[in-house]
């Protein structure tokens, strides 16, 4: 890149801090051409780096636009900075007009100020500001901005964030986006609205985490996002990885490559990420690089594997009216009609096993009525369906699809129970009472020679905790939801004899009950299961279980 770098953030004490203060770090050479390169297409009308300190990215496009013979380069090159020194470094060493450098803050700026058109291609290195250094009326301005573009940021975020989503009302409908971003884009709460937009919004778009360090003096790690508006987005944020500026430098002229032979026809939808993919994008983005390493250990360990191998996994029961067919098995006795012991609720689990005493508590509506369509009914029966039909329950949406609105087909009980909403990762609950469940509770069928009691304590460990808090979903008021494809993911070590470990546990939780000897119960696990029996380090047992504890402290505290 042919530009001056005379012009260097001042590095004297009081300077360093008003370095700090701007987030004045300079994109180096290299990385600032591969990034030109990327985002200069020979289509590029006009390119804007909102927050271009010395001119370096700008003066790498200028070279890539040289490179493809654009003509009258000058004229399509804006920038904006705030610190006058540096914007006027950039004027003169690109030959600029202020018009086209503007010494600005980039949130007051709107198109209007900038030539008035969209940009073909955005790049910059926004300042990683943490929040706490600006002020309150830069905040302001920047949340309106961002709030303008449709995302709503919370006040913890740092500027950087602000300035990507402000960025984005500059980017014409068929642009390229490119910006580099602090490592905290992967973890950080405050991002998650940002990348929803960038997943749901027009384009595809891609992080790529550098594993080298990029700038001098600076701890966090650098990634790359970027927004390709030409072509169809996934739905979602596509992430990889590289090793160095290298490694970037291939990376995007592969996908230079590929968007240019894509780029005359119409946009193809890029293939969707797979499981693979998006679980590593997952860790990626939630776990410190030492929690991924560990997790990488210990998912790796023999006797590992996600429940949907092991398992089938299905929702409970849709009666399509509970109070209609799930009663005390005294009144369906009555009924005179055939039943099966039923779990409606999660909450009525208290340990590892359902049994036959926990079904056959009574008054509890935990029966489930089942309408031989061959017998004869009960007068009493007869009854009750009548008033069910006169109340219009045969026309609700699940009965109304059944031959006999009354007759239940599907009724099989599983080998486990799993719940799938609640504020701590779910455990699995053994099925000794040949029961089955609503469709509050997952039901889990094991493949063949899959020993029950080996995957109720496997669901203890931090391991199936971590991976549940992973791959489900965050709702309201902090509760954890897994999906069948995302139970399905949750991780478990299986023992070729668990006797031992369910034990512990059963003991645990017998001297505590379930609600309070959780966190002893998961350490009993951890050791039995994860160290003792699958040799897993302790040290990342630990890893894996603070992340957990992490994630679900961010989930119910917000
Ligand atoms: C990380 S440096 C990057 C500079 C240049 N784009 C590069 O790649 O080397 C961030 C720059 O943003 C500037 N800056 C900070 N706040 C700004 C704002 N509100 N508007 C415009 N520029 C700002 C800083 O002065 C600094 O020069």
């Amino acid at each position: 890149v042919k530009v001056s770098a005379t012009h260097q953030p001042r590095r004297n004490a009081a300077g360093a801090s008003a370095q700090r203060l701007r987030g004045a770090y300079y994109t180096p050479g290299p990385l600032a051409a591969a990034i030109a390169a990327w985002a200069v297409t020979p289509t590029a009308n006009r390119v804007l780096d909102p927050s271009c300190g010395n001119g370096i990215l700008l003066a790498a496009a200028r070279d890539r636009m040289e490179e493809l013979r654009t003509p009258d380069i000058a004229s399509r090159l804006y920038g904006v900075e705030i610190d006058t020194d540096a914007c006027r470094h950039t004027q003169a060493a690109l030959a600029l007009s202020a018009d086209q450098i503007r010494q600005a803050d980039f949130f007051a700026c709107s198109l209007a100020d900038i030539g008035g058109q969209p940009f073909d291609a955005v790049i910059g290195n926004p300042p990683y500001v943490r929040h706490h250094l600006q002020t309150a009326d830069a905040k302001l301005r920047a949340a309106a901005q961002a709030r303008a573009a449709g995302i709503e940021l919370n006040d913890r975020a740092d500027a950087w964030a602000y300035f990507c989503a402000h960025a984005l009302s500059f980017l014409a409908g068929r642009g390229r986006l490119a910006l580099i971003l602090p490592g905290s884009v992967l973890h950080a709460d405050y991002a998650l609205p940002l990348i929803h937009a960038f997943g749901v919004g027009s384009g595809h778009s891609e992080l790529i985490r550098v594993g080298e360090r990029v700038f001098p003096g600076v701890l966090e790690r650098t990634i790359l996002l970027l927004i390709d508006r030409s072509r169809e987005g996934a739905g979602e944020v596509a992430y990889r990885e590289v090793d160095d500026v290298t490694g970037l430098q291939r990376a995007l002229s592969a996908s230079t490559s590929a968007g240019r032979r894509k780029g005359r026809r119409p946009a193809e939808p890029a293939a969707s990420a797979d499981v693979n993919t998006r679980a590593k994008m997952r860790v990626a983005w939630h776990l410190t690089p030492a929690e991924a390493s560990a997790w990488e250990r210990v998912t790796a360990l023999d006797g590992v594997s996600c429940l949907g191998d092991v398992a089938r996994l299905r929702i409970g029961v849709v009666t399509g009216a509970n109070a209609f067919f799930v009663r005390t098995s005294d009144e369906l006795d009555r009924l005179g009609v055939d039943s099966v012991p039923l779990v409606a609720r999660s909450g009525w689990f208290t340990g590892l096993r359902w049994t036959e005493q926990d079904s056959a508590r009574p008054n509890r509506r935990s029966a489930l009525m089942l309408i031989d369509p061959g017998a004869e009914l009960s007068d009493a029966l007869t009854a009750e369906i009548a008033a069910a039909e006169a109340d219009k329950i045969d026309q609700r949406y699940h009965c109304s699809k059944r031959e006999r609105w009354y007759v239940l087909a599907d009724r099989d009980p599983p080998d486990l129970f799993l719940p799938y909403m609640s504020s701590t990762a779910p455990a699995a609950v053994i099925n000794e009472a040949e029961a089955t469940c609503t469709n509050a509770i997952h039901r889990v069928t094991l493949h063949p020679g899959i020993d029950p009691e080996a995957v109720a304590v496997a669901s203890w460990t931090s391991l199936a905790r971590l991976s549940a808090e992973l791959f489900g979903r965050s709702y309201g008021g902090g509760v954890l939801k897994l999906e069948l494809g995302e139970a399905a993911r949750v991780q478990i070590a299986l023992l070729d004899d668990a006797r031992h470990a369910i034990a512990e546990v059963s003991t645990v939780l017998a001297d505590g009950g379930r609600k309070y000897s959780g966190p002893a119960a998961r350490a009993s696990a951890d050791q039995t299961v994860l160290v003792d029996g699958c040799g897993a380090s302790p040290r990342d047992v630990r890893r894996l279980s603070q992340a957990a504890d992490r994630l679900e402290r961010k989930r119910t505290t917000g």
